[in-house]
């Protein structure tokens, strides 16, 4: 078995303190094999964020993968978003975690799936380039792993489709891709838990969305994480919730069939 934490927009700046403490408390009772982040360490992209970033990761005892949220590059200098979106991400968080990892039979790739700039208003929102998924799932393909996990910050599939904050650009057609060659697929950036299966030619694939780990600004759900036990069956994932004193409460455990029968879609709240 092989364990990992999935968290996602944690938002230093504007952070829990209190929670940030319980989750590294609960990584050294747990021993999760990895912690996989799906992006939005900051708020705002400012170096004193970033610092913070800096100072969690180096008190969590497990290897962590790391990929960047649209909230990690400097949002209030447009000058800088656009002359280097990804120097500050670069030097701090590159330095502390990895893009990709292989470790007990798993095999976890990453993607970037957030923009300095786009052709449309809202910059905020995802886009997935299609070459560099390309390349992805050729590496899924010729992988002998057991298990294959994409993360991204950005959601590929969401309960409400996509719409709203989900108009994740060729986000659907990389959900159809990835569903062929991958087991899971872990996202943020709507801060809301949630566990959707794909089925293709006898597999299934999970399309697992974290809510906020952190963040006080939260939206409809209080701040969580995932839990996820990869087995050779079925994966467990059990979903911790803040319970509003600064502690994370397991509230929900479920079964992630790998193949034939997955349940219906889930929602954790
Ligand atoms: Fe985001």
């Amino acid at each position: 078995m092989t364990r990992i934490f999935h968290i996602a927009d944690l938002h230093f700046g504007t952070e829990d303190k209190a929670l940030v403490e319980n989750f590294i408390a609960l990584c050294h009772r747990h021993k999760p094999d990895v912690v996989i982040a799906a992006g939005d360490f900051t708020q705002n992209g400012r170096k004193h964020e970033f610092e913070a970033t800096k100072a969690f990761f180096a008190r969590l005892p497990a290897p962590i993968v790391a990929t960047p949220g649209n909230h990690d590059t400097p949002t209030r200098a447009l000058l800088a978003r656009l002359i280097h979106p990804w120097k500050r991400f670069r030097t701090v968080i590159e330095a502390m975690a990895q893009d990709a990892l292989v470790i007990g039979g798993v095999q976890i790739e990453s993607l970037n799936s957030a923009r300095r700039a786009q052709m449309r208003l809202d910059w905020s929102l995802g886009d997935i380039s299609k070459s560099d998924l390309t390349q992805l799932t050729s590496e899924f393909r010729k992988s002998s792993a057991q298990t294959r996990i994409l993360t991204c910050h950005h959601p590929l599939l969401a309960p409400s489709g996509p719409t709203g904050r989900a108009r994740t650009r060729h986000g659907l057609w990389a959900a159809d891709q990835l569903a062929q060659v991958c087991d899971l697929v872990l996202t943020g950036h709507l801060h809301e838990s949630f566990a959707l299966p794909l089925k293709t030619k006898g597999q299934t694939c999970w399309f697992i969305g974290a809510s906020t780990a952190f963040s006080a600004r939260t939206r409809d759900e209080p701040p969580g994480f995932n839990q996820i036990d990869v087995r050779p069956e079925a994966h467990r994932l059990i979903h911790f919730a803040s319970d509003g004193q600064g502690q994370f409460l397991p509230v929900k455990t479920v079964k992630l069939a790998r193949s034939a029968g997955a349940p219906h879609p889930l929602n954790f709240q």
